[in-house]
């Protein structure tokens, strides 16, 4: 097996983090995860883009030196990883030297090959989003991005991306699942299709950036700066990318309003240095909070961490990877949150664990062992659960992340019906063998389910396979077999229903 390298877009440091951006992270973690789960090699990483205008700005609005400014918001995204339980590799930071070298040194490579002129840019520019746009693509006065623009001409160095048009169509064509989802692939390719105008790479109206190599007046576009990140992360300049199978298959996980750059601007770079695209660009839609786009202003971000403390990670991890449907828009709301915690990660999940596992304790001094034929109603069972994870796998692979929880559902839901009409209790006096054999198959069940659901709720997995009195490694070697005897220890309560008039809830008004 190859191995894979995935990362997460690095995260601009102008505010603190959001819901939207432990989204793009928690995915990339779930999906990573899972890889390793099925003794894949991942690397992973994730970090923020630090440069560029927009930061500049809102260092000098809050009265501090931008190195400052940065280093704070900075640790803030660093320290949201362990709350949301990530397990990255590297965390890369755009003002680092070895990223300053990195870029440097693709800036000189793209140079010397022949990419880069010197000319002078006028246009309609978006600060907020560090992007250039001419009249007619700007939407009601505002950037197609939605930022505020200004008419703006500067002396610019710029890359010869009118020069890669067949060559990016013949690369879509050649590799049909470069974007993911379909939708932003035939968006990208019609983009490219109406042509493709130089792009201006360098600016000199600020300094808060990498200075171009030579000519330190102008620093490098905040995007071709963020780019790099992935090769700098993977080594560049010193480990040879063209022959390295990490950088063969990168996938770039990002949200759709910066699939353009991924998409278009990125594997041009790439290709002028001589050097790969990425394997795939896999995009995700956008969180609104409360039905409405999350803004300071309207007061309606949602953070992550007062999620977390509330309700554990694992919880904001499930919640956000079932409620949005890859790809799609959706909405984060705290009555959606507790609606479904309570119905599934309490009751489906957490009360099929208690009641099957007690009754286990209680009735079978704890332990139950495969029985030497799988037969009847128990054959049906299992058959019908196995075809439910087959098919969630199957979703999974294919980034349909909501609908591959929605089969682990079916398959609790039918652990949960398999125990009402078994009725153990009925049995443990008129058939005990019976009774330990349909158990031990819902046992079973539950510890297939769970494996499939560690990536999600991993802190909760580890839990169950401690109750089931199995090593998480052992667990987590899916090319072990499934034990046959399970020792069922203490019961601990997985997930406490939530009450959702609760005074703790008070934490989400008060900013
Ligand atoms: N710095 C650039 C990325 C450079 S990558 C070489 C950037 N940063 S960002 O902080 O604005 O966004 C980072 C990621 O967070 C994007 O994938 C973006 O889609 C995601 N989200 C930010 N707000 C979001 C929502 N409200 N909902 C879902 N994801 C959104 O772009």
């Amino acid at each position: 097996m190859h191995p894979l390298y995935i990362t997460t877009p690095i995260y601009y440091v102008n505010a603190k983090p959001h819901i939207g951006h432990a989204y793009t992270t928690i995915v990339c973690d779930i999906f990573v995860r899972f890889n390793r789960m099925f003794g894949r090699d991942v690397f992973f990483s994730t970090g923020t883009d630090e440069h560029g205008k927009k930061i500049e700005q809102s260092a000098n609005n809050a009265g501090i030196e931008p190195q400052l400014f940065t280093d704070n918001i900075s640790q803030l995204f660093k320290d949201l990883l362990p709350v949301l339980n990530i397990t990255n590799d590297d965390f890369i930071r755009t003002t680092e030297l070895r990223h300053k070298n990195a870029v440097t040194h693709f800036w000189s490579r793209l140079k010397e090959s022949g990419h880069i002129y010197l000319g002078e840019y006028s246009g309609w520019y978006d600060i907020r989003n560090e992007a250039y746009f001419s009249e007619d693509e700007l939407v009601d006065g505002r950037s197609p991005l939605g930022g505020n623009v200004h008419y703006m001409t500067e002396e610019c160095y710029f890359f010869k991306l009118s020069e890669f048009q067949d060559k990016l169509l013949n690369f879509y064509e050649q590799n049909p699942d470069f974007i993911f989802p379909m939708q932003r692939r035939n968006e990208v390719l019609s983009f490219v299709k109406r042509g493709l105008n130089d792009l201006a790479i360098s600016r000199t109206t600020f300094s808060w950036g990498i200075p171009v190599p030579n000519d330190p007046k102008h620093v490098i576009y905040v995007w071709l700066d963020a780019l790099t990140n992935y090769l700098t992360l993977n080594g560049y300049p010193d480990v040879d990318q063209a022959n390295n199978e990490r950088w063969q298959n990168v996938i770039h996980f990002v949200g759709k309003e910066i699939v353009r750059f991924h998409a278009v601007y990125w594997p041009a770079f790439l290709m002028a240095a001589d050097l790969p695209p990425p394997r795939q660009i896999v995009s995700h839609g956008w969180w609104l909070s409360e039905g409405e786009k999350m803004s300071k202003s309207v007061g309606n971000v949602q953070d992550p961490i007062k999620y977390c403390k509330l309700f554990g990670s694992d919880a904001l991890r499930y919640f956000l990877l079932r409620e949005l449907s890859f790809g799609e828009d959706g909405n984060f709301s705290l009555a959606g949150f507790i609606g479904r915690y309570n119905a599934v990660l309490a009751n489906a999940y957490g009360n099929l664990c208690s009641r099957v596992f007690s009754f286990v304790l209680k009735n079978c001094d704890g332990s139950v062992k495969r029985p030497p034929t799988l037969t009847g109603d128990d054959q049906l069972f299992v058959a019908a659960v196995d075809s439910e994870l087959r098919e969630s796998v199957s979703l999974f692979q294919r980034y349909a992340f909501s609908k591959y929880l929605e089969h682990l559902e079916h398959a609790m839901s039918l652990a949960n019906q398999y125990m009402d009409s078994q009725k153990p209790w009925a049995l443990r006096t008129s058939d005990r063998d019976r009774m330990e054999e349909a158990l031990f198959w819902m046992v079973e069940q539950i510890y297939k389910i769970t494996r499939l659901f560690y990536p999600v709720i991993p802190i909760c997995a580890e839990k169950v396979f401690n109750q089931l009195g199995i090593a998480m490694n052992d667990a987590m070697s899916l090319s072990g077999a499934v034990p046959d005897e399970f020792h069922i220890r203490e019961i601990e309560t997985l997930f406490p229903r939530i009450d959702q008039f609760s005074d703790d809830f008070d934490v989400f008004s008060d900013d």
